[in-house]
Protein backbone atom coordinates (compact mmCIF):
# COMPACT_ATOMS: atom_id res chain seq x y z
CA UNK A 1 0.00 0.00 0.00
CA UNK A 2 1.23 3.30 -0.84
CA UNK A 3 0.35 6.22 1.12
CA UNK A 4 1.32 10.65 -0.60
CA UNK A 5 1.72 13.25 1.17
CA UNK A 6 1.11 16.69 -0.86
CA UNK A 7 2.64 20.12 0.15
CA UNK A 8 0.03 22.34 0.58
CA UNK A 9 -0.63 25.77 -1.04
CA UNK A 10 -1.63 28.91 -0.53
CA UNK A 11 -0.14 30.54 2.81
CA UNK A 12 0.02 27.09 4.56
CA UNK A 13 3.12 26.13 6.28
CA UNK A 14 2.29 22.85 7.64
CA UNK A 15 3.03 19.63 6.43
CA UNK A 16 0.44 16.59 7.00
CA UNK A 17 3.18 14.51 8.12
CA UNK A 18 6.75 14.98 9.90
CA UNK A 19 9.42 12.79 9.61
CA UNK A 20 9.01 11.01 13.18
CA UNK A 21 5.42 10.37 11.94
CA UNK A 22 6.01 8.80 8.79
CA UNK A 23 8.77 6.76 10.36
CA UNK A 24 5.66 5.07 12.35
CA UNK A 25 4.52 4.54 9.13
CA UNK A 26 7.51 2.77 7.85
CA UNK A 27 7.34 0.73 10.54
CA UNK A 28 3.89 -0.53 9.48
CA UNK A 29 4.99 -1.33 6.15
CA UNK A 30 3.37 0.90 4.17
CA UNK A 31 5.32 2.71 1.80
CA UNK A 32 5.66 6.16 1.95
CA UNK A 33 6.16 8.89 -1.09
CA UNK A 34 6.10 12.55 -0.73
CA UNK A 35 6.10 15.63 -2.49
CA UNK A 36 9.57 17.42 -3.52
CA UNK A 37 9.84 20.33 -1.16
CA UNK A 38 6.59 19.61 1.12
CA UNK A 39 8.01 19.86 4.41
CA UNK A 40 10.26 22.54 3.62
CA UNK A 41 7.84 25.69 5.62
CA UNK A 42 7.51 23.47 8.38
CA UNK A 43 11.43 22.96 8.73
CA UNK A 44 11.28 19.34 7.54
CA UNK A 45 13.66 18.83 4.31
CA UNK A 46 13.14 16.12 1.59
CA UNK A 47 16.75 14.62 2.85
CA UNK A 48 15.14 14.22 6.53
CA UNK A 49 12.30 12.28 4.89
CA UNK A 50 14.84 10.15 2.32
CA UNK A 51 16.73 9.39 5.78
CA UNK A 52 13.47 7.27 7.35
CA UNK A 53 13.17 5.68 3.60
CA UNK A 54 10.59 7.79 2.32
CA UNK A 55 10.46 8.71 -1.54
CA UNK A 56 10.42 12.23 -3.04
CA UNK A 57 8.57 13.00 -6.11
CA UNK A 58 6.88 15.19 -8.16
CA UNK A 59 2.90 15.79 -7.20
CA UNK A 60 1.68 14.34 -10.06
CA UNK A 61 3.78 11.51 -9.49
CA UNK A 62 2.67 11.25 -6.11
CA UNK A 63 -1.10 11.90 -6.69
CA UNK A 64 -0.82 9.07 -9.47
CA UNK A 65 0.66 6.26 -7.93
CA UNK A 66 -0.52 6.70 -4.16
CA UNK A 67 -3.62 4.70 -2.50
CA UNK A 68 -4.30 7.05 -0.11
CA UNK A 69 -3.47 11.05 0.58
CA UNK A 70 -3.00 13.14 3.21
CA UNK A 71 -2.88 16.99 3.17
CA UNK A 72 -3.74 19.12 5.86
CA UNK A 73 -6.10 21.37 3.51
CA UNK A 74 -8.60 20.35 1.05
CA UNK A 75 -7.53 19.30 -2.50
CA UNK A 76 -6.77 22.02 -5.23
CA UNK A 77 -9.08 21.69 -8.36
CA UNK A 78 -5.87 21.04 -10.50
CA UNK A 79 -5.55 18.27 -7.23
CA UNK A 80 -8.61 16.93 -8.01
CA UNK A 81 -8.48 16.24 -11.40
CA UNK A 82 -5.50 14.33 -11.39
CA UNK A 83 -6.48 11.70 -8.62
CA UNK A 84 -7.84 8.05 -9.72
CA UNK A 85 -10.89 6.34 -9.17
CA UNK A 86 -11.11 5.07 -5.42
CA UNK A 87 -8.15 6.99 -3.91
CA UNK A 88 -8.68 7.76 -0.52
CA UNK A 89 -8.25 11.30 0.58
CA UNK A 90 -7.50 12.29 4.41
CA UNK A 91 -7.87 15.90 5.01
CA UNK A 92 -9.42 18.79 6.99
CA UNK A 93 -12.54 19.27 4.40
CA UNK A 94 -14.76 21.86 6.36
CA UNK A 95 -17.73 19.69 4.69
CA UNK A 96 -20.29 21.89 6.36
CA UNK A 97 -19.09 24.85 4.10
CA UNK A 98 -17.36 23.15 0.99
CA UNK A 99 -20.62 21.93 -0.99
CA UNK A 100 -18.84 21.66 -4.28
CA UNK A 101 -15.94 19.76 -3.14
CA UNK A 102 -18.10 17.45 -1.28
CA UNK A 103 -19.98 16.70 -4.78
CA UNK A 104 -16.65 16.97 -6.58
CA UNK A 105 -15.16 14.15 -4.51
CA UNK A 106 -18.23 12.00 -5.02
CA UNK A 107 -18.13 12.71 -8.78
CA UNK A 108 -14.51 11.36 -9.07
CA UNK A 109 -15.43 8.10 -7.07
CA UNK A 110 -12.89 9.31 -3.78
CA UNK A 111 -13.44 7.90 -0.69
CA UNK A 112 -12.78 10.95 1.39
CA UNK A 113 -12.28 11.44 5.22
CA UNK A 114 -12.54 14.69 6.86
CA UNK A 115 -10.66 14.95 10.07
CA UNK A 116 -12.35 17.89 11.25
CA UNK A 117 -15.49 15.66 12.12
CA UNK A 118 -13.91 12.97 14.09
CA UNK A 119 -16.64 12.07 16.32
CA UNK A 120 -15.53 13.53 19.52
CA UNK A 121 -15.55 10.76 21.83
CA UNK A 122 -13.42 9.63 24.55
CA UNK A 123 -11.86 6.48 22.09
CA UNK A 124 -11.18 9.49 19.47
CA UNK A 125 -9.12 11.89 21.80
CA UNK A 126 -5.78 11.12 20.20
CA UNK A 127 -6.96 11.40 16.75
CA UNK A 128 -8.56 15.01 17.40
CA UNK A 129 -7.40 17.32 14.87
CA UNK A 130 -9.17 20.12 16.15
CA UNK A 131 -8.45 19.83 19.63
CA UNK A 132 -4.76 19.88 18.70
CA UNK A 133 -5.50 23.19 16.06
CA UNK A 134 -7.15 25.09 18.55
CA UNK A 135 -4.22 24.70 21.32
CA UNK A 136 -2.15 26.11 18.91
CA UNK A 137 -4.23 28.90 17.82
CA UNK A 138 -5.69 29.74 21.57
CA UNK A 139 -1.52 30.12 22.76
CA UNK A 140 -1.27 31.52 19.39
CA UNK A 141 -3.73 34.40 19.65
CA UNK A 142 -2.12 35.53 23.22
CA UNK A 143 1.13 36.06 22.18
CA UNK A 144 -0.47 37.39 18.96
CA UNK A 145 -2.79 39.97 20.92
CA UNK A 146 0.22 40.90 23.66
CA UNK A 147 2.75 41.68 20.33
CA UNK A 148 0.00 44.24 19.15
CA UNK A 149 -0.40 45.70 22.19
CA UNK A 150 0.95 49.09 23.50
CA UNK A 151 1.00 47.75 27.14
CA UNK A 152 2.66 45.09 28.80
CA UNK A 153 0.73 42.00 30.14
CA UNK A 154 2.18 41.54 33.52
CA UNK A 155 2.22 44.23 36.19
CA UNK A 156 5.71 45.64 37.00
CA UNK A 157 6.74 47.64 39.94
CA UNK A 158 9.36 49.63 38.52
CA UNK A 159 11.11 52.97 39.70
CA UNK A 160 8.92 54.75 37.39
CA UNK A 161 5.71 53.50 38.84
CA UNK A 162 3.11 50.52 38.90
CA UNK A 163 2.10 49.41 35.79
CA UNK A 164 -1.50 47.82 35.83
CA UNK A 165 -1.62 44.24 34.78
CA UNK A 166 -3.65 44.02 31.33
CA UNK A 167 -7.26 42.85 31.24
CA UNK A 168 -7.66 40.13 28.60
CA UNK A 169 -11.58 38.94 27.66
CA UNK A 170 -12.25 35.33 26.30
CA UNK A 171 -15.23 34.55 24.81
CA UNK A 172 -16.06 31.05 24.62
CA UNK A 173 -14.17 28.57 26.40
CA UNK A 174 -13.56 25.71 24.49
CA UNK A 175 -10.09 24.17 23.35
CA UNK A 176 -9.01 27.03 22.28
CA UNK A 177 -10.36 29.27 25.24
CA UNK A 178 -8.78 27.62 28.05
CA UNK A 179 -5.50 27.60 25.93
CA UNK A 180 -5.68 31.44 25.61
CA UNK A 181 -6.69 31.24 29.59
CA UNK A 182 -3.71 29.65 30.27
CA UNK A 183 -1.45 31.56 28.24
CA UNK A 184 -2.88 34.94 29.40
CA UNK A 185 -1.96 34.32 33.12
CA UNK A 186 1.22 32.81 32.74
CA UNK A 187 2.10 36.17 31.16
CA UNK A 188 0.14 38.22 33.98
CA UNK A 189 -2.61 39.09 32.79
CA UNK A 190 -5.89 39.59 34.39
CA UNK A 191 -8.55 37.15 32.42
CA UNK A 192 -12.12 37.14 32.41
CA UNK A 193 -14.38 34.32 30.44
CA UNK A 194 -17.77 33.89 29.08
CA UNK A 195 -19.09 31.32 28.04
CA UNK A 196 -22.66 29.44 27.96
CA UNK A 197 -21.91 26.19 28.87
CA UNK A 198 -21.89 26.27 32.90
CA UNK A 199 -19.72 22.95 32.67
CA UNK A 200 -16.72 24.91 31.81
CA UNK A 201 -16.88 27.06 34.91
CA UNK A 202 -14.78 25.30 37.60
CA UNK A 203 -12.02 24.95 34.60
CA UNK A 204 -11.52 28.33 33.81
CA UNK A 205 -11.53 29.32 37.55
CA UNK A 206 -9.04 26.79 37.94
CA UNK A 207 -6.82 27.49 35.36
CA UNK A 208 -7.06 31.44 37.14
CA UNK A 209 -9.54 32.78 34.98
CA UNK A 210 -12.99 34.65 36.54
CA UNK A 211 -16.22 33.02 35.07
CA UNK A 212 -18.59 35.69 34.01
CA UNK A 213 -21.92 33.69 34.13
CA UNK A 214 -25.47 35.36 32.61
CA UNK A 215 -28.07 33.57 33.84
CA UNK A 216 -30.36 30.93 31.67
CA UNK A 217 -28.18 29.70 28.79
CA UNK A 218 -29.37 26.83 26.90
CA UNK A 219 -27.29 24.18 27.75
CA UNK A 220 -28.85 21.28 25.49
CA UNK A 221 -27.04 17.96 27.19
CA UNK A 222 -28.08 15.92 23.80
CA UNK A 223 -25.69 17.78 22.00
CA UNK A 224 -22.55 16.30 22.89
CA UNK A 225 -21.03 18.35 25.30
CA UNK A 226 -21.20 21.34 22.72
CA UNK A 227 -22.95 24.46 22.87
CA UNK A 228 -26.07 25.23 21.07
CA UNK A 229 -27.74 28.09 19.58
CA UNK A 230 -29.26 30.65 22.01
CA UNK A 231 -32.27 32.80 22.27
CA UNK A 232 -32.92 36.26 21.90
CA UNK A 233 -33.62 36.95 25.12
CA UNK A 234 -30.76 35.10 26.29
CA UNK A 235 -28.42 37.03 23.54
CA UNK A 236 -29.44 40.16 24.40
CA UNK A 237 -28.38 40.25 27.90
CA UNK A 238 -25.24 38.57 27.27
CA UNK A 239 -24.81 41.29 24.71
CA UNK A 240 -25.25 43.60 27.34
CA UNK A 241 -22.85 41.77 29.68
CA UNK A 242 -19.88 41.27 27.04
CA UNK A 243 -20.40 45.19 26.39
CA UNK A 244 -19.36 45.40 29.93
CA UNK A 245 -16.74 43.93 30.04
CA UNK A 246 -14.80 44.54 27.15
CA UNK A 247 -15.04 48.19 27.64
CA UNK A 248 -12.54 47.74 30.20
CA UNK A 249 -10.81 45.38 28.80
CA UNK A 250 -7.33 45.54 26.47
CA UNK A 251 -7.83 42.45 24.82
CA UNK A 252 -10.50 40.38 23.68
CA UNK A 253 -10.22 36.61 22.22
CA UNK A 254 -12.97 35.03 20.92
CA UNK A 255 -13.48 31.93 20.14
CA UNK A 256 -16.95 31.12 20.60
CA UNK A 257 -18.57 28.64 18.06
CA UNK A 258 -20.97 25.87 17.63
CA UNK A 259 -20.04 23.45 14.95
CA UNK A 260 -21.58 23.39 11.77
CA UNK A 261 -23.13 26.92 12.12
CA UNK A 262 -22.38 30.53 11.75
CA UNK A 263 -20.63 32.02 14.95
CA UNK A 264 -22.55 33.79 17.68
CA UNK A 265 -22.12 37.59 17.47
CA UNK A 266 -21.14 38.74 20.83
CA UNK A 267 -19.06 42.28 20.54
CA UNK A 268 -21.01 44.62 18.58
CA UNK A 269 -20.13 47.80 16.61
CA UNK A 270 -20.83 49.77 19.54
CA UNK A 271 -18.94 47.68 21.93
CA UNK A 272 -15.74 47.75 19.97
CA UNK A 273 -16.48 52.12 19.82
CA UNK A 274 -16.70 52.18 23.45
CA UNK A 275 -13.10 49.96 24.21
CA UNK A 276 -10.30 51.77 24.74
CA UNK A 277 -8.01 52.92 22.01
CA UNK A 278 -4.92 50.92 21.92
CA UNK A 279 -7.04 47.74 22.33
CA UNK A 280 -6.64 44.40 20.60
CA UNK A 281 -9.08 42.10 19.59
CA UNK A 282 -8.38 38.75 17.71
CA UNK A 283 -10.90 36.83 16.14
CA UNK A 284 -10.41 32.68 16.05
CA UNK A 285 -14.38 32.64 14.70
CA UNK A 286 -13.45 34.62 11.85
CA UNK A 287 -13.91 31.97 9.36
CA UNK A 288 -17.57 31.16 10.29
CA UNK A 289 -18.33 35.25 10.46
CA UNK A 290 -16.51 36.02 13.56
CA UNK A 291 -17.69 36.90 17.10
CA UNK A 292 -17.33 40.33 16.21
CA UNK A 293 -19.71 42.25 13.96
CA UNK A 294 -16.78 44.13 12.28
CA UNK A 295 -14.41 41.27 11.91
CA UNK A 296 -13.42 40.24 8.43
CA UNK A 297 -11.69 36.93 7.69
CA UNK A 298 -8.18 36.59 7.04
CA UNK A 299 -8.18 41.14 7.29
CA UNK A 300 -6.32 43.12 10.15
CA UNK A 301 -8.41 46.06 10.59
CA UNK A 302 -8.50 49.40 12.65
CA UNK A 303 -12.08 50.76 14.09
CA UNK A 304 -12.24 53.61 16.76
CA UNK A 305 -8.51 53.01 17.29
CA UNK A 306 -9.15 48.85 17.99
CA UNK A 307 -7.23 46.63 15.98
CA UNK A 308 -9.70 43.39 15.00
CA UNK A 309 -7.83 40.91 14.02
CA UNK A 310 -9.69 38.11 12.03
CA UNK A 311 -7.75 35.11 11.97
CA UNK A 312 -8.99 31.26 12.05
CA UNK A 313 -5.92 29.76 11.13
CA UNK A 314 -3.15 31.02 13.71
CA UNK A 315 -2.11 27.40 13.77
CA UNK A 316 -0.55 27.90 10.39
CA UNK A 317 1.99 30.62 12.08
CA UNK A 318 3.61 27.67 14.39
CA UNK A 319 3.79 25.15 11.50
CA UNK A 320 6.46 23.08 13.35
CA UNK A 321 4.61 22.37 16.39
CA UNK A 322 1.05 22.51 14.58
CA UNK A 323 2.24 19.81 11.89
CA UNK A 324 4.05 17.73 14.67
CA UNK A 325 0.51 17.31 16.57
CA UNK A 326 -1.50 16.80 13.27
CA UNK A 327 0.51 13.87 11.98
CA UNK A 328 -0.23 12.25 15.51
CA UNK A 329 -3.44 12.72 15.27
CA UNK A 330 -3.80 11.14 11.85
CA UNK A 331 -1.18 8.16 12.69
CA UNK A 332 -3.43 7.58 15.63
CA UNK A 333 -6.82 7.70 13.07
CA UNK A 334 -4.88 5.64 9.98
CA UNK A 335 -3.82 2.56 13.25
CA UNK A 336 -7.93 2.12 12.76
CA UNK A 337 -6.93 1.46 8.71
CA UNK A 338 -3.86 0.11 8.51
CA UNK A 339 -2.85 -2.80 10.34
CA UNK A 340 0.98 -3.15 11.95
CA UNK A 341 1.19 -5.85 8.81
CA UNK A 342 0.95 -2.57 6.38
CA UNK A 343 -2.59 -4.39 5.69
CA UNK A 344 -5.38 -1.46 4.55
CA UNK A 345 -8.99 -2.46 5.41
CA UNK A 346 -12.05 0.20 6.38
CA UNK A 347 -13.89 -1.19 8.85
CA UNK A 348 -17.36 0.22 8.62
CA UNK A 349 -18.42 -1.15 12.36
CA UNK A 350 -15.84 1.11 13.71
CA UNK A 351 -17.55 4.11 14.75
CA UNK A 352 -14.57 6.89 14.22
CA UNK A 353 -13.81 5.27 10.97
CA UNK A 354 -17.65 5.24 9.97
CA UNK A 355 -18.28 8.57 11.43
CA UNK A 356 -15.52 10.54 9.78
CA UNK A 357 -16.19 9.15 6.09
CA UNK A 358 -18.24 12.06 4.08
CA UNK A 359 -17.87 10.31 0.45
CA UNK A 360 -17.58 6.51 -0.42
CA UNK A 361 -18.71 4.70 -3.72
CA UNK A 362 -20.09 8.26 -5.06
CA UNK A 363 -22.17 9.45 -2.21
CA UNK A 364 -22.20 11.42 0.42
CA UNK A 365 -22.49 9.08 3.62
CA UNK A 366 -22.41 11.25 6.18
CA UNK A 367 -25.40 12.38 7.99
CA UNK A 368 -25.22 15.80 9.30
CA UNK A 369 -23.30 16.53 6.04
CA UNK A 370 -25.59 15.25 3.82
CA UNK A 371 -28.17 17.26 5.82
CA UNK A 372 -26.31 20.40 5.64
CA UNK A 373 -25.17 20.70 1.97
CA UNK A 374 -28.25 19.28 0.74
CA UNK A 375 -31.37 20.70 3.25
P1 LIG B 1 -15.95 25.06 19.91
O1 LIG B 1 -14.76 25.51 19.14
O2 LIG B 1 -17.08 24.42 19.19
O3 LIG B 1 -16.55 26.31 20.73
C1 LIG B 1 -15.75 27.08 21.58
C2 LIG B 1 -16.51 27.49 22.81
O4 LIG B 1 -17.46 28.51 22.49
C3 LIG B 1 -17.31 26.38 23.51
O5 LIG B 1 -16.86 26.24 24.82
C4 LIG B 1 -18.74 26.90 23.43
O6 LIG B 1 -19.52 26.51 24.57
C5 LIG B 1 -18.54 28.38 23.36
N1 LIG B 1 -19.71 29.13 22.88
C6 LIG B 1 -20.57 28.83 21.87
N2 LIG B 1 -21.52 29.77 21.76
C7 LIG B 1 -21.27 30.71 22.70
C8 LIG B 1 -21.89 31.93 23.07
N3 LIG B 1 -22.99 32.37 22.47
N4 LIG B 1 -21.34 32.63 24.10
C9 LIG B 1 -20.22 32.19 24.72
N5 LIG B 1 -19.59 31.05 24.42
C10 LIG B 1 -20.12 30.31 23.43
O7 LIG B 1 -15.52 24.13 21.09
P2 LIG B 1 -14.32 23.09 21.21
O8 LIG B 1 -13.12 23.75 21.71
O9 LIG B 1 -14.19 22.37 19.95
O10 LIG B 1 -14.87 22.12 22.35
C11 LIG B 1 -16.10 22.24 22.98
C12 LIG B 1 -16.38 20.99 23.83
O11 LIG B 1 -16.36 19.83 23.01
C13 LIG B 1 -15.36 20.66 24.92
O12 LIG B 1 -15.34 21.40 26.05
C14 LIG B 1 -15.74 19.20 25.17
O13 LIG B 1 -16.92 19.11 25.94
C15 LIG B 1 -15.98 18.71 23.78
N6 LIG B 1 -14.76 18.09 23.27
C16 LIG B 1 -14.64 16.74 23.36
C17 LIG B 1 -13.48 16.11 22.91
C18 LIG B 1 -13.38 14.64 22.98
O14 LIG B 1 -13.99 14.05 23.83
N7 LIG B 1 -12.65 14.02 22.08
C19 LIG B 1 -12.37 16.86 22.35
C20 LIG B 1 -12.57 18.29 22.32
C21 LIG B 1 -13.74 18.84 22.75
Amino acid sequence: MILGILKESGNEKRIALLPESVATLIKMMVTVYVEKGAGNDSFAFDADYEAIGAKILTKEEVIGQSDILIKVNPPTEAELAQMKEKTVLLAVLNPFFNKDLIYRLVQKDITSFSLDVIPRTSRAQSMDILSSMATVAGYKAVLTAANSLPKFFPMFMTAAGTITPAKVLILGAGVAGLQAIATSRKLGAVVEVFDVRAAVKEEVVGLGGKFVEVEGAVDDKTAGGYAVEQGEDFKKRQAEAVHNHAVKSDVVICTAQIPGKKAPVLLKKETVESMKPGSVIIDLAASTGGNCELTRNDETIFHSGVRIIGNSNLAVDMPTDASKMFGKNVINFLKLMISPKGEFKLNWEDDIVKGTCVTHNKEVVHERVKAAINP
